[in-house]
């Protein structure tokens, strides 16, 4: 049977309607404007598509929102003071830097200024630290859409074995630690795959939810897959593709069109992790413009 398709894009747009209306509430009840900032450092193309789409999500949703332009060659002692002067300024409750830095910016130390409480990317050790001993703190935000993702969609976590493909800092090492915690939307049993693995199928064929983080294209195939799992594919690559107009499209790191036949549900690439992830960065800084009122 086909699988139930996980509407990214529809499960954003309702979260969305819900962080609008909590903001409205906000601003009625505080005063308080939730407010974000953006540093984009250079030119890269990719990253000034991403902070141009978080700036106006954020606008649209009814946040502050500043962008702070810096060019490529800026000494790290310069984007160090701004990050400083930002984590002072009452009006801004989240800093993202955007990243990749270039390479004479030590990415660490930048993100490890930011101080927690403005810490809206989740990046910082401090909010990972917060997602292994199940403290309050901010979720990072891919991890965090995938989390929503399942809960939205009715997918039982609890008891459920995830298998997660992909160890990074970013995407697999936080949602394994998010969905093993003692609490709701979580208490699977969950295991973390990487390049390193053996005999990572047999491991895959375990999972009643299968994550895949890799950045290959199309690496999960329907052997890979057990019957009825669900799979949430959190890959971006493009790959190329003649028939297409733009001579490439976009894939996950799930063969689609065979998972799909195997699979109870999966995430669409793009339409599935994608929309999420902006969501939970417009979710992170409510919150964060939340405890700031209080
Ligand atoms: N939708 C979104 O908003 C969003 C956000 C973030 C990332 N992404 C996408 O998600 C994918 C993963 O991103 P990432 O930043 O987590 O990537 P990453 O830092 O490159 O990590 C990839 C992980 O996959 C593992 N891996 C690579 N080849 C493997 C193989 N043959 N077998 C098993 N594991 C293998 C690596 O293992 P080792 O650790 O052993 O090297 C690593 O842990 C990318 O396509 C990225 O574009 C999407």
């Amino acid at each position: 049977m086909a699988a139930k398709i996980i509407d990214g894009n529809a499960i954003a747009a309702q979260i969305r309607k819900e962080i609008a209306s909590d903001i409205e509430a906000l601003k009625k009840s505080t005063g308080v404007t939730p407010g974000l900032a953006v540093v984009l450092v250079g030119e890269n193309p990719a990253s000034m598509s991403y902070v141009k789409s978080k700036n106006k999500a954020a606008h649209e949703i009814g946040i502050y929102s500043e962008q702070h332009n810096l060019p490529a060659n800026v000494p790290e002692k310069d984007l160090l003071a701004l990050v400083e002067k930002l984590n002072k300024d009452p009006r801004i409750h989240g800093i993202l830097v955007q990243l990749p830095l270039p390479d004479h910016i030590d990415e660490k130390k930048i993100l490890n200024t930011i101080v927690p409480e403005k810490d809206v990317d989740g990046f910082h050790p401090v909010s990972l630290g917060r997602i292994m001993t199940g403290e309050k703190g901010f979720r990072p935000c891919t991890p965090f859409g995938i989390q929503k993702l399942l809960v939205y969609s009715g997918v039982k976590i609890a008891g459920s074995h995830v298998v997660v493909v992909g160890r990074s800092n970013i995407v697999g090492k936080p949602i394994a630690n998010m969905l093993v915690q003692k609490e709701a939307d979580a208490d699977a049993t969950v295991t973390i795959c990487h390049s390193r693995t053996k005999d990572l199928p047999s491991i895959t064929r375990q999972g009643d939810i299968l994550i895949a983080a890799i950045g290959r294209p199309e690496f999960v195939t329907a052997d890979m897959v057990k019957e009825g799992a669900v799979v949430i594919d959190v890959g971006i690559n493009r790959i190329e593709d003649k028939t297409h107009p733009k001579g490439q499209r976009m894939v996950g790191d799930v063969k689609f069109d065979e998972v799909s036949k195997k699979a109870a549900a999966i995430t669409p690439v793009p339409g599935g992790v994608g929309p999420m992830t902006i969501t939970m960065l417009l979710y992170n800084t409510l919150q964060s413009a939340r405890a700031a009122g209080a």
